[in-house]
């Protein structure tokens, strides 16, 4: 660093996780400031659960302008911060910190506008006025919901192996335009949605793929799988052979990261072709 710049003309940023090593996120947010003409850097922090409190504490003053979180601290980090954002409040996660210069901590959620921005951006035949299909009830699940239900949408459906989440989620958020299913009862609630989104770990690699009945599916019906590794999940490939459209995991991750550069740069950051050829790269695809 040049000896008259301050530590915060370097721009330090990084994601908080545990583990973290698989986070594609420093790959991302490099390849932005490097666009941008950003002099800093990205890095991807080990911090164990035990770890968070000190690492939230001294984050301002080690100079960084802000950080994502990810698993396990998106809800631990809450209480830690000296304002959230209402989305991120309601969806009682966090995934983006910025850090102001005076050294106060704002907590964000960025998953949400991710998950619509991509859907909008890939299948903007999606009908919105239909009712929606959920499965999951983690993080990715509240993180869709609290997205979706900025929409008009009529009504949210979710199944979930474990159905108190479910009941739960439809209890903090639903808005009363939501209702929870039985996991075994999901195939049933295909011919009513005009979208049906995966959030669970299934079909991931190493994982079973997830077991859906898709020929009731509506024309038009859009079927997201926010699973990116592997790209095309069983269930995508289903849906294809159905004749549906289908939306990739990718490019949630990819505007949530967008998202979260916005809020600590000011700058807008595109989902070009160099950057999916980076992240197919990194993903071995
Ligand atoms: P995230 O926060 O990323 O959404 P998570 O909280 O670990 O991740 O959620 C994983 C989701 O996958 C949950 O909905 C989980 O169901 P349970 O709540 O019943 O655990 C779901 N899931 C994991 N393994 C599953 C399996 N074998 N069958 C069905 N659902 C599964």
């Amino acid at each position: 660093m040049h000896a008259n710049m301050t530590a915060r003309d370097f721009k330090k940023a990084a994601v908080i996780g545990y583990p973290v090593a698989q986070s594609l996120s420093p790959l991302l947010h490099d390849h932005w400031m490097r666009e941008a003409g950003i002099n800093g850097q990205y890095e991807a922090l080990e911090v164990a659960p035990d770890a968070l409190a000190a690492f939230v504490k001294n984050a301002a003053r080690e100079g960084y302008v802000g950080f994502n979180v990810t698993v396990p601290h998106k809800t631990a980090i809450l209480p830690m911060l000296d304002t959230v954002a209402p989305l991120a409040r309601q969806m009682g996660a966090v995934n983006t910190v910025k850090i102001s210069d005076d050294g106060k901590l704002t907590g964000f959620n960025t998953d949400g506008i991710g998950f619509l921005k991509h859907l909008k951006a890939s299948a903007p035949g999606v009908d919105l006025t239909k009712p929606a299909l959920i499965l999951g009830a983690g993080g990715a699940a509240r993180a869709a919901t609290a997205a979706l239900l900025t929409e008009n949408i009529p009504l949210l459906m979710i199944a979930n192996r474990t159905r108190a989440k479910a009941e739960a989620i439809v209890r903090d958020i639903g808005r009363g335009r939501m209702t929870a299913l039985d996991w075994d009862d999901r195939s049933d609630a295909v011919s009513a949605a005009g979208l049906i989104i995966n959030t669970t770990v299934l079909g991931m690699t190493g994982q079973n793929p997830l077991e859906l009945e898709l020929s009731s599916a509506g024309k038009g019906t859009v079927v997201y799988d926010i699973v990116y590794k592997p790209l095309e999940t069983e269930l995508l490939k289903s849906a294809k052979a159905h004749g549906l459209t289908v939306v990739d995991g990718l490019g949630m991750l990819v505007h949530q990261g967008a998202a979260a550069f916005k809020i600590w740069f000011g700058k807008d950051a595109a989902y070009d072709a160099a950057l999916k050829k980076k992240l197919l790269e990194a993903l071995g695809c």
